[in-house]
C-alpha cells in the first residue's frame, strides 16, 4: 500500500521495479513520459495526458506500445493497487535496449511503466507569498524548439537553468530565446495578467501543451477574463501586474519577483487567486 508500479502492465513489487542500464532512457533520455494528479480518488486529465503522450510519441519518431484504453486500465489499476486517494503518477515508454550509439537500429525490448505514489505536498509558502524567478536564454531553435513540443525525459537544459536559478537565489527560472521572448519555466507553463486580460505563450511556439494551461484557459474564459495567446516580450513580463507558473504538480503558482522586478505589488495577485481557487474546484482538491 502506498505505491504500486506497473511493468507492461504486470504488477511488480516497486523496490525491485528496475530498467536495464542499457535502455536507451537511461543512455539517452530517449523516452517519453507523463506526471498526472490524482485527487480524491480520481485521475484529472487521465485522457487529455495519455492524447499527450501519443503526441510526444509521435514527434519524437516511436510507435505507440498499446491503445491508449488500455493504457488508461493500467493507470486505474495501478492507482487502485497502491491504494492512495491523493497521488502522483507517472506513466513512463521507455526505448528499450540496443542500437548503435545514437542510432535507433536494431533497438528492442522498450517498456512502458506505470508508477503511482504519494504526492509530494508543495509548500504553502508558494501559494501565500510566492515564487522569485529569472529569466534566462536557452535554444529555442529549429528542431530543439520542436522537442519542446513533446515530454521527452530530457531535461538536461533546464535542470541546469533550475540549478543556475537556485545558485543565484531564486526559486525558479522562466527561458526567453535569443530575441527576449519568454516561452515556459523549467517544467512549467506561463502567463501573464496584462491591464487585466491573460496573456500566454501560443502553442505554435516552442511551447509543451500543459493540461494545466489547457485548464486555465478554459477557466479564465469562463470568469470572462479576456485571454491572449500571444508572446511575452520580456518587457511585458517585466511590466506584468500578474504573474504565474502553471503545471500539474504546483497547479498554479503565483510569481512575485521575476529578474530584479516586483510583479504588482510583490504578492500573489487577484486574478491569479481566482483562478487557482477554480482550478482547484475543477481538479477536485480540497
Ligand atoms: C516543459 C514543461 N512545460 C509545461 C509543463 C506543464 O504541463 P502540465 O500542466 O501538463 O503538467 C510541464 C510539466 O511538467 C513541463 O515539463
Amino acid at each position: 500500500m502506498g505505491e504500486a508500479v506497473l511493468v507492461d502492465g504486470v504488477e511488480i513489487e516497486p523496490e525491485r521495479a528496475t530498467i536495464s542500464l542499457r535502455d536507451r532512457s537511461v543512455l539517452h533520455g530517449d523516452s517519453v513520459f507523463e506526471v498526472l494528479r490524482v485527487y480524491g480518488g480520481r485521475v484529472f486529465a487521465l485522457e487529455e495526458h495519455l492524447g499527450r503522450l501519443q503526441q510526444s510519441s509521435r514527434i519524437v519518431g516511436r510507435v505507440f506500445p498499446c491503445s491508449v484504453g488500455k493504457l488508461a486500465e493500467e493507470v486505474h489499476r495501478a492507482l487502485r493497487a497502491s491504494q492512495l486517494t491523493e497521488a502522483h503518477v507517472r506513466v513512463l515508454l521507455t526505448r528499450g535496449v540496443g542500437g548503435d550509439g545514437l542510432s535507433r537500429e536494431g533497438v528492442r525490448g522498450a517498456s512502458r511503466v506505470v508508477w503511482v505514489r504519494p504526492i509530494t505536498p508543495i509548500a504553502p509558502a508558494v501559494y501565500e507569498s510566492g515564487l522569485r524567478v529569472c529569466t534566462i536564454e536557452c535554444g529555442f531553435e529549429g528542431l530543439a524548439a520542436e522537442l519542446c513540443r513533446a515530454k521527452t525525459s530530457n531535461y538536461m537544459p533546464r535542470v541546469v537553468a533550475l540549478a543556475r536559478a537556485r545558485e543565484a537565489g531564486f526559486d525558479d527560472a522562466m527561458l526567453r530565446d535569443r530575441d527576449g521572448l519568454v516561452w515556459e519555466a523549467t517544467a512549467s507553463n506561463v502567463f501573464a495578467v496584462i491591464n487585466g486580460e491573460l496573456f500566454t505563450p501560443p502553442l505554435s511556439g516552442p511551447v509543451l501543451a500543459g493540461i494545466t494551461r489547457r485548464a486555465v484557459i478554459d477557466l479564465a474564459r469562463e470568469l470572462s477574463i479576456v485571454v491572449r495567446e500571444d508572446v511575452l516580450t520580456e518587457s511585458r513580463v517585466h511590466s506584468a501586474d500578474e504573474l504565474f507558473l502553471s503545471s500539474t504538480i504546483r497547479q498554479l503558482a503565483p510569481v512575485v519577483v521575476v529578474d530584479e522586478h516586483e510583479v504588482g505589488s510583490g504578492v500573489p495577485g487577484p486574478i491569479t487567486t481566482r483562478l487557482l481557487a477554480a482550478f482547484r474546484r475543477l481538479a477536485g482538491d480540497r
